[in-house]
């Protein structure tokens, strides 16, 4: 997420003093096409300030990308990078990228499912202008789509189908200008508690019955499987820290007018909702992991919130970025006290958390398990390894955050899936530390753990308890303090984590991280912005300025990398794991280099492998995932209408990469200052669904379709060939995307 929504963990594109590409490209994109036109050579291009015809024209690459060692290849040509030059050659404006997406030749895509259509009985359909109650939105689909998977319903013979299942998506963030018709005026007047509640009734998690007939698929909108999970859902807590004090918050009664405390304090085993659900995970037992990320931006207040380091709360407060401010655009607090961080101090402790919700039970309980720690969650990757251990990989994203790994204390059971219903409640969650030498350790975040203080976590006073079991209960809701005190690696921003599937001969347990930027990578440290997250666990949210190490080797870095790494001994239970970058981002063509201080191997070009080189660059990678065939997915959130440092690289992607060559290739690009996230499958590999989140970011109420009027403007109607899609605002979507052949994806 980015945008009028920006939340603090989100990089800002630094102002470099040295011109840049963009620079040199604003001077010449007015006669660009004139340019391409009068077919200037590669040479004379270049000298207008080192461009290439390539990087003009888009070329792309022909020869499909072979098999290797458990990767079936890629027969796609890539698409050209969704540029403002682009958008100019097709009689756009220069300041923006063409407003719709485009898949390679071969392929269809149609919109799915938008924001604001119904889902569920009694869902109405979008009106197009937004004036949807807080009660009707609570029937549609949610706003700002993100992390989904696509769970099969089971044929007769008890095989799961390809045309008929439940698409679980998350629904990250709110823009309260599109949300509403008039936007959100708080000195005006105009927020309202319905507005709050139509906001919260936006937010967590949709279901969505999709079916597919006469090969048109389409929202089944009565269906019972529909379901929406908001930030007032029942959610029960489990695990480790359920019951413990600080879970315990203040009592309310929510209703429609208001959140009415009850005078008494909850017990500690029970929340309501779930919020900044951004990417996701799936358990092999077939539930759906909805993962709280930026939860601090929705809690604001109009008192200071305490973040001295001498209180427990306060030194909370500070190390997850709770602030009097939040993100600024929510404001749920005027309304609805329990967001209001001074009034109800450890509602924030309620947030943070992975949670467990069973798609194909459309009345079960959404469950926080909090054995897998507190922090702003991206996803969390299952692998199960030979011999049935199961582990979740999870990145915490904000700068400087670490990437954890949980451990399941009881074996994976295949063949019943009840015995493997809490199997989240007990486990060894580690965190990660990548040292220079390619080799990687996973530290244990339990009572015994000696920090690099020499203290073992039970003496540390953050984690103080009376017994072992409130020692454990306080390292999950601390877990950054934990991660502090046991020396973990500070990383560029870790998102989401993928793990290659152990098919075609390939049997290790290896996982890949995005890492998607980090503008105080580099920079020198300061007071306020010290070299390291003090081990204390008292450095304020992405406040430090680390500097660059092996695994995150970029100062400033702005396009991002992708970390790998394999367990040692091919097992989930490994504590020594080896590791490598897979690729850095970047720009093939940039001119702009690091600071004249900089010694290291990196740079803005970045690595990545594509023929003719450039042709499949892209940057801030943040979405990916291996679909089952062997091959890996990468989606990009970076600024999204092609300007500054992305002038070349153009709007947003999802490009597919061969994980043992590293070649690449462009898949998709997408609509003006959008964000590509979420993608998921049917079990056979010939449909395919990708989020788009927030087309047109950044517009005001006044002109809801300043900057994108997608996916109205490419489509006129949804994938089932008939619902008209309203025209009035963009609206954040998933596509379903299949192969004219009826192939599989990719292939
Ligand atoms: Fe919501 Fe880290 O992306
Ligand atoms: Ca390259
Ligand atoms: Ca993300
Ligand atoms: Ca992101």
């Amino acid at each position: 997420m980015k945008g009028a929504s920006h939340p603090t963990n989100d990089v800002t594109l630094s102002q470099s003093s040295v011109p840049s590409i963009r620079d040199v490209i604003d001077a010449v994109e007015a006669s660009r096409r004139q340019f391409i036109k009068t077919g200037l050579s590669a040479t004379a291009l270049a000298s207008a300030g080192g461009l290439t015809l390539g990087g003009l024209v888009n070329t792309v690459q022909a020869a499909p990308t072979p098999a290797t060692l458990g990767f079936p290849g890629i027969g796609f040509e890539s698409v050209p990078a969704n540029t403002r030059a682009l958008n100019v050659s097709q009689g756009g404006s220069a300041t923006s990228t063409v407003d719709r997406i485009t898949v390679p030749a071969g392929y269809t895509a149609q919109v799915f499912v938008s924001w604001g259509d119904a889902i569920m009985p009694g869902g109405t359909a979008f009106t197009g202008t937004a004036s949807e109650t807080a009660a009707q939105q609570a029937k549609q689909f949610g706003m700002h789509n993100d992390g989904m998977h696509f769970f099969p319903f089971a044929g007769t013979n008890g095989a799961p189908l390809s045309d008929r299942g439940v698409l679980a998506v998350n629904n990250e963030y709110t823009h309260e200008d599109i949300l509403f018709t008039d936007g959100q005026n708080i000195a005006g007047g105009n927020y309202t508690i319905d507005k709050t509640r139509k906001s919260q009734n936006a937010h967590g998690v949709s279901l969505v019955e999709a079916r597919r007939v006469n090969g048109k698929w389409s929202v089944v909108k009565s269906s019972p499987y529909g379901r929406r999970i908001t930030a007032n859902t029942p959610c029960r807590i489990s695990g480790p820290a359920a019951g413990h004090a600080l879970m315990k918050a203040k009592a309310y009664t929510i209703t429609d007018t208001g959140s009415v405390a009850t005078g008494g304090t909850t017990n500690g085993l029970t929340a309501n909702g779930t919020i900044n659900n951004c990417a996701h995970g799936i358990t092999p037992w077939g539930t759906y992991l909805a993962c709280e990320e930026n939860f601090n931006g929705n809690f604001s207040s109009d008192s200071a919130v305490p973040t001295s380091t001498a209180t427990e709360v306060g030194k909370l407060n500070r190390r997850y970025g709770i602030s009097s401010a939040g993100f600024g655009v929510y404001n749920w607090h005027k309304n609805d006290e329990r967001f209001d961080p001074v009034k109800n101090p450890n509602e924030p402790h309620l947030f943070g958390w992975v949670v467990e919700i069973d798609p194909y039970n459309p009345r079960s309980v959404p469950v926080k398990r909090t054995a897998m720690g507190r922090f702003k969650h991206e996803s969390a990757q299952f692998v199960v390894d030979s011999q049935n251990n199961v582990a979740f990989y999870m990145g915490d994203d904000e700068r400087n955050e670490y990437i954890y790994k949980f451990v399941c204390a009881g074996k994976f059971n295949p063949t019943n899936k009840a015995a493997n219903r809490d199997l989240l409640d007990s486990g060894t969650l580690y965190v990660a530390r990548f040292d220079a030498n390619l080799s990687g350790q996973w530290l244990a975040l339990e009572p015994d753990t000696i920090g690099v203080n020499g203290q073992a976590l039970r003496d540390n006073p953050n984690f103080a308890g009376a017994n072992d079991a409130e020692v454990k209960a306080k390292i999950l809701i601390k877990t950054r303090m934990a991660a502090d005190a046991v020396g973990a690696t500070m990383m560029d921003r870790p998102e989401w984590t993928g793990a290659r599937p152990r098919i075609g001969g390939f049997d290790e347990v290896e996982v890949y991280c995005t890492l998607t930027n980090n503008n105080r990578r580099g920079n020198a440290p300061t007071a306020s912005a010290p070299a390291a997250n003090a081990a204390d666990g008292s450095t304020a949210a992405a406040s430090a300025n680390p500097p660059v190490d092996a695994a995150n080797p970029r100062a400033d870095n702005d396009f991002g990398h992708i970390i790998r790494w394999r367990e040692t001994g091919k097992t989930v239970t490994a504590t020594s794991f080896g590791w490598d970058i897979f690729a850095q981002a970047g720009d093939s063509i940039t001119t702009k280099t690091l600071g004249s201080t900089y010694t290291g191997t990196a740079n803005y070009q970045g690595n990545i492998v594509d023929a003719p080189n450039g042709s499949a660059d892209y940057g801030a990678p943040d979405g990916l995932w291996f679909d089952p065939f062997g091959r890996l997915w990468v989606q990009t959130d970076q600024v999204g209408d092609g300007s500054g440092d992305f002038i070349n690289i153009g709007g947003n992607m999802m490009v597919c990469a061969d994980p043992n060559t590293g070649e690449t290739r462009r898949f998709m690009t997408a609509p003006n200052k959008c964000e590509v996230t979420g993608v998921t499958m049917t079990p056979d590999g010939k449909t395919m669904w990708v989020g788009i989140q927030h087309p047109g970011e950044d517009a005001l109420s006044g002109n809801p379709i300043q900057f994108s009027n997608w996916p109205q403007n490419q489509w006129a109607v949804e994938a089932d060939g008939v619902t008209a899609l309203p025209a009035g605002r963009p609206r954040s979507s998933v596509v379903v995307i299949t192969k004219d052949d009826g192939g599989i994806i990719g292939s």
